[in-house]
């Protein structure tokens, strides 16, 4: 079963490690937030949503938060070295935030090079801005004599400032756990023999000289095609158009197949403990591989939820199990009472997880948890939500009710446990009539009660079905197109 985890990946390196130690994975890529001024709430840009304020800021940048001076002291428990190397950076003159963006990431290195199989590879994603920094505490990690490439992804972007050279690459740092144990290298990726390869490559590639009577020499792709030799570090591949992103940060699916179908085969497993709208998790899905996907971030993992029942329908939800949201009723109470810690709030669970809306940032003021919207033939109308974790009472039902009205909301959903309901509050929500919708002329119940029960079976709220869905729809695959050559 493939595994989609909501949470810090730490927590999740930990737990795998203690299960699995002596590794289970055999290719591990990252892609982790860059250390850049970037603010990491716009990681969300591109929602299709037109509220998409509050979304964005549920993407807080999570690097920030940590103490790195903890992280540092739980590093010197197990690896001296690195400790060292970290603690003498801190000594000088570099930024704290480097040194804390170090911290953090070595941390979660050290656990993935625990988590990798003896035969298994390692691709971390990064940028100009960091690489140096990152190559030394991954050289620490694997063992310098791991270190296989310097992978140069090279793309082409509109010029921005005019003081540098345009920075149109990105870096990936490729180490394989052991020197020579295991394949590396699936060989017919690594080579550049077919002719589609050569294709995918482009003219560019073909680098033509000249004898001294100025007659062309055969090219040096054709003379690599014949002898079989790798293919080089410096890979072109396009990025992914704006317009067609599902997520702002979104690696293109070249970039990943070429790192999946190199240092993997099929059936076995590939893990991203960073996988934001989730590229690894469906190249992987396509190319037959197993998968682990973490984000920290509960609207990826929806994203991700998505994006492989557009791209493979939904009996796909049936070969993937989720971690970190409530499963079942126990679970849910649990994070309604507040005994079961982590990130998600109660309110942030059944506003954006179940009912993919959008939640209020000023509830603690304005009466309403969260709210939905939805056109009418160009006239959007909201949806208020009001959701009670604990004991519920009939003025409670009413208040939520007036707020409706004050806010002339289309529809008011009340949430809350089923024990919680009584026959009084469930006829004061029915005498409130119906809201029309003028299109088809359907009828919808104006104050809709659902309970948590309901949500964990799957159950919806009743809405005009033109709300507008937050994310973007992923193309859909047809995995059967996608088979992959046979290895050599
Ligand atoms: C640059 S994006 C990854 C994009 C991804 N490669 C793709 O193609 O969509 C980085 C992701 O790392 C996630 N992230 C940041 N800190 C994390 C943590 N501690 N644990 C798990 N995921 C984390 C962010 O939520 C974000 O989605």
């Amino acid at each position: 079963m493939n595994k989609l985890y909501f949470g810090d990946n730490l927590d999740v390196l930990k737990e795998l490690h203690e299960k699995y130690p002596s590794g289970l994975v055999d290719l591990i890529y990252i892609d982790p937030p860059f250390n850049s001024k970037r603010n990491y709430n716009v990681l969300f840009e591109s929602i299709d949503l037109s509220d998409t304020k509050a979304q964005k800021e549920a993407f807080a940048d999570t690097w920030s938060n940590v103490s790195y001076l903890d992280t540092l002291n739980e590093i010197k428990e197990f690896d001296l070295d690195l400790y060292n190397f970290l603690n003498a950076l801190d000594q000088i003159r570099l930024s704290k935030g480097v040194i804390s963006y170090l911290s953090i990431m070595a941390i979660r290195i050290w656990y993935m090079h625990k988590v990798l199989k003896d035969t298994g590879s390692f691709y971390l994603h990064c940028d100009p801005t960091m690489s140096h920094y990152l190559k030394l505490v991954c050289d620490l990690i694997f063992g310098k004599k791991n270190f296989r490439n310097e992978i140069i992804w090279h793309y082409r972007k509109w010029p921005s400032g005019n003081r540098q050279f345009q920075r149109n690459h990105d870096i990936l740092l490729f180490y394989s756990k052991e020197e020579n144990t295991g394949r590396v290298f699936n060989k017919i990726d690594l080579m550049e023999r077919t002719s589609s390869t050569l294709k995918r490559f482009g003219k560019s590639k073909i680098i033509s000289s000249y004898d001294k009577n100025g007659n062309r020499l055969p090219s040096q792709v054709e003379d690599r095609e014949s002898l079989g030799v790798p293919r080089d570090d410096v890979w072109d591949i396009s990025r992914v158009p704006p317009v067609k992103q599902l997520f702002p940060t979104e690696k293109p699916r070249a970039l990943l197949s070429r790192i999946i179908r190199a240092s993997s085969n099929k059936g076995d497993l590939v893990a991203d403990f960073c996988c934001g709208c989730g590229t690894t998790i469906a190249v992987a899905e396509s190319l037959n591989r197993n998968w682990i996907g973490v984000d920290i971030s509960h609207l990826a993992t929806r994203l991700i939820t998505k994006r492989l029942i557009d791209t493979y329908g939904r009996q796909v939800k049936n070969t993937f199990e989720v971690f970190g949201f409530p499963k079942d009723i126990a679970s849910a109470k649990e994070l309604a009472t507040g005994t079961k810690g982590g990130r998600l709030k109660f309110e942030e669970w059944i506003i954006e997880v179940m009912l993919h809306g959008v939640l209020n940032q000023q509830r603690t003021q304005i009466g309403f948890d969260g709210y939905l919207t939805f056109d009418i033939q160009g006239t959007k109308e909201t949806v208020l939500i009001e959701v009670k974790s604990g004991n519920v009472n009939l003025p409670q039902v009413n208040h939520f009710i007036t707020t409706v009205k004050e806010k002339n909301a289309g529809v008011g959903v009340f949430v809350c446990f089923k024990e919680q309901i009584t026959s009084g509050m469930r006829q004061t929500a029915k005498k409130q009539g119906y809201y029309l919708e003028k299109f088809f002329g359907s009828n919808y119940d104006k104050i809709q009660i659902i309970t948590v029960e309901d949500l964990l079976e799957d159950k919806m709220i009743n809405i005009p079905t033109s709300t507008k869905g937050t994310f973007k729809t992923a193309v859909r695959d047809n995995k059967k197109n996608n088979k992959q050559t046979t290895f050599l």
